[in-house]
């Protein structure tokens, strides 16, 4: 059947097609008046095309992808452009080219002929004709009948964003003949989607699949794309900042209380924090359905450095309450910093800085627990901090990535 033949094929018949030696552009605009008049004399374009032979109508389709337009996370949508090439057969279009000065094929308004009525099964908007009054139509002598209209399609896609922007989408473009059952009119199953494309500025066609099944007597090409997202403006914009800052916010623990600078450093981190999520609130997913694992670390980050401020406050109030007698878990954190790899040479000189005043000599290190006081403690929750925040945030960083498929 002819409308099972490639396009490509058939572009190469009208290039190279002679009868009798004439090559058979030889006719005149006369000579197509004719032929129309005689070919739509007795059409009625309300019938689809059907024959003793054949009872049903085949529709041939493929949809040449040219672009991802948009995939918009919030309303779930996927917006393409192309052109459908829609191909079938109707012998009532077909004429003796013998008796037509060879004319091959003509071109008529898609109006002018039945179509069979292909729209879009999960579609967005308002369901429309394919094509408008301007397209043409090519009909070949045969009766094959040419239709290639060009279109926006904004098709449901659901998106799942809990591995942005490590994502891949998986989106599905379907067509169905809405008003014939699939009894009349059925769909070819050759019929497929061609990605013209390899995607757009954020995503990447993976692959497309192709299937053409029936349901509920209705046939349904299905055409599914499989996107991926390109990461690297997310890595350097997004992933890269937050990750740097969020290493360096534990680094809170590495200056001295008496520098004053503790509070100032603190606050700054989460300042910058909360820059920058402001800054990429507008670049990350705003959907509800899936939690994104990207969002969950922000967010996880930001609330550690709301605990390090908390921490270093607590910590300028100790060191200013030198005085007051120690409890047994300060204490014990003394103990448990030394432990942690606060040579006795650190400790001492942090004694030793603080019993300038009593000019005694001797650090207090060197002495009896008693005579440690808060501000060896405020030392001491810095070492401790230090491991524990350095410990989780390594943690949520190597979990987040490892979740993300990093590693
Ligand atoms: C076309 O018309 C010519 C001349 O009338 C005839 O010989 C030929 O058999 C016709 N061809 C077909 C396919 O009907």
């Amino acid at each position: 059947m002819l409308s099972k033949i490639p396009t490509f094929i058939l572009v190469f018949i009208l290039l190279f097609d002679h009868t009798e030696g004439k090559p058979y552009r030889a006719y005149k605009p006369k000579d197509v008046t004719i032929l129309r008049k005689k070919v739509f004399i007795n059409y009625d374009k309300s019938v689809r095309p059907f024959s003793d032979g054949e009872f049903k109508t085949e529709i041939t389709f493929n949809y040449k992808m040219r672009n991802i337009n948009r995939l918009d996370d919030i309303e779930e949508t996927l917006t393409t452009t192309g052109h459908l090439e829609i191909r079938w057969r109707d012998k009532a279009l077909s004429w003796n080219r013998t008796n037509h000065k060879g004319i091959m094929y003509i071109y008529v308004p898609q109006n002018d002929v039945w179509k069979p009525d292909l729209v879009l099964n999960n579609g967005n908007s308002k369901i429309s004709e394919l094509g408008g009054s301007h397209y043409y139509v090519a009909i070949l002598y045969t009766g094959v009948v040419m239709w290639d209209p060009y279109e926006v399609f904004t098709t449901l896609c659901s998106v799942d964003m809990t591995y942005f922007p490590f994502d891949t989408q998986t989106c599905n473009i379907e067509f169905t003949i809405w008003s014939y059952r699939g009894t009349d009119v059925s769909i070819d199953k050759k019929s497929k989607i061609i990605a013209d494309t390899s995607g757009n500025g954020i995503w990447r066609v993976k692959s497309t699949k192709s299937k053409v099944r029936t349901q509920r007597h209705r046939y349904i090409a299905k055409f599914k794309i499989i996107l991926e997202r390109k990461p690297h403006f997310f890595i350097f914009n997004i992933i890269l900042p937050i990750t740097v800052l969020g290493l360096v916010s534990t680094f809170v623990f590495l200056i001295p209380v008496d520098s004053g600078e503790k509070i100032g450093f603190s606050m700054t981190v989460f300042l910058s924090f909360a820059v920058f999520l402001t800054f990429i609130s507008a670049e990350i997913p705003k959907n509800s359905e899936h939690t994104s694992v990207m969002n969950v670390y922000i967010v996880a980050e930001v609330m550690l450095s709301v605990i390090l401020l908390l921490i270093s406050s607590l910590q300028v109030r100790l060191y200013h309450k030198a005085d007051q007698p120690l409890k047994n878990y300060q204490i014990a954190m003394i103990k448990v910093a030394n432990f942690l790899g606060c040579r006795k040479a650190q400790m001492q000189q942090w004694n030793s800085k603080m019993t300038k005043a009593d000019s005694t000599g001797h650090s207090i290190y060197d002495n009896t627990e008693k005579e440690w006081s808060l501000v060896v403690v405020s030392h001491a929750i810095d070492v401790i901090a230090f491991y524990i925040f350095t410990i989780i945030n390594v943690l949520i960083t190597s979990v987040t990535f490892i979740m993300l498929g990093l590693y």
